[in-house]
């Protein structure tokens, strides 16, 4: 929804925040699309590593500006020197995140960043940093977290409606066509399922059960050295556990199940976009609960964004840094396990 003028204030009342898209992919027009239905949003500007993409991109969303590689420098940063964007959407393949966001912090923009997060934890953690250093606010793109469902069942599982959790059985997966183009299966990129999927299935585990004691992973590396399949066992005190799936040669139900003392909870399918949930107690007695979703469910989390920004908040209490931090070292633990090994693994923190 568009706001008023550039900075203004708008119809209800909060300061209308100029959005700038980095990267035209895949995910960053579908998220652009609820972008554009977010109250007090302006679509201000896009940049793309190309002209036709950066133009076409700005053409279908309605972006009053558009950027890209040339004479001028790089796309990206001429959008980060913009004095009209307050705020960037980083929708780039993971490999390039850390570079694309420090440049937009360093710029001074508050940022909201695909997942998952960063290729490492070194690079998450400085991230992390250097946005509390500028007062800017930073997220991860989790936008699993601020869903409805989502929420509802974090609030009956801290509510105890299910008792003390004990473990967590969370998959996705899906046949995915070898492309050695593709981000999916390109090394330079980060591809592999570990990086791509098991943030969710990990999203579900951390949020119901913490930061584990221990972490196992099994997994097969094809050819190229990325990880087509991995499962991830987590080990909690008292024998709670989590066992966690994501493949890329193989569907699955792609749900999470988070089982209680006292009942269990299973979302609706697929777990980073449930529509339902199931609750059952010890007698046996399954209620359903349905969520009907707004737009395509990217909203939640840039609602969140624009709320904490005006709140002058650094992070969301939704999806906290130490969140993104915990959820990067378990896959940093995974992948050390798993000998999958990214460029972005030689580069040395604070270089
Ligand atoms: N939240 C979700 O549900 C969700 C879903 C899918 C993906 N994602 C995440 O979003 C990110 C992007 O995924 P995607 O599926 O949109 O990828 P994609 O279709 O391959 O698009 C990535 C875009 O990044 C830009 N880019 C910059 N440097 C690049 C490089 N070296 N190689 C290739 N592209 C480069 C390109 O845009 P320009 O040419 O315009 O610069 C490209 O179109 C990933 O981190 C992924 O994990 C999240």
């Amino acid at each position: 929804m568009a706001g008023s003028g550039p900075g203004g204030q708008s119809p209800q009342g909060g300061r209308t925040l100029r959005w700038g898209v980095v990267a035209t992919g895949r995910i960053a027009h579908k998220v652009t699309r609820d972008l554009a239905r977010l109250e007090d949003a302006q679509l201000h500007a896009v940049s793309s590593r190309s002209q036709g993409s950066a133009r076409a991109f700005a053409e279908e969303h309605g972006f009053a500006a558009s950027y890209h590689d040339g004479p001028s420098g790089s796309g990206y940063q001429q959008l980060f020197a913009d004095p009209r964007v307050d705020v960037v959407y980083v929708a780039t393949p993971h490999a390039q995140h850390f570079e694309v966001v420090r440049a937009a912090l360093e710029a001074g923009k508050h940022v909201l960043c695909e997942k998952p997060f960063t290729v490492n934890a070194s690079e998450a953690r400085e991230l992390v940093q250097l946005a509390g250093e500028r007062n800017l606010f930073l997220m991860e793109a989790v936008w699993t977290r601020f869903l409805p469902a989502t929420r509802r069942a974090l609030e009956l599982i801290r509510g105890g409606t299910i008792g003390t959790v004990r473990w967590v059985q969370a998959d996705l997966g899906f046949p995915a066509a070898y492309d050695p183009a593709d981000r999916l299966w390109d090394p330079a990129a980060g591809g592999g399922a570990l990086l791509d999927l098991a943030v969710y299935p990990l999203t579900w585990a951390v949020a119901a059960l913490g930061f584990p004691q221990r972490l196992t992973a099994q997994g097969h590396l094809n050819q190229d050295g990325v990880d087509v399949q991995n499962t991830l066992t987590l080990k909690y005190p008292e024998g709670a556990a989590a066992q966690l799936t994501s493949s890329l040669q193989a569907a699955g139900p792609g749900m999470a199940t988070i089982s209680g003392t006292a009942g269990w909870i299973r979302t609706g399918s697929p777990l980073f976009n449930p529509r339902t949930l199931e609750i059952c107690g010890l007698d046996g007695r399954i209620e359903v609960e349905d969520f009907h979703e707004e737009a395509e469910g990217f909203i939640h989390e840039l609602r969140e964004t624009a709320r904490c920004i005006r709140a002058g908040l650094q992070e969301s209490p939704l999806m906290p840094w130490n969140e993104t931090l915990q959820v990067m070292e378990l896959l940093d633990q995974a992948r050390e396990q798993l000998g999958l090994r990214y460029a972005n693994d030689l580069r040395e923190a604070g270089t």
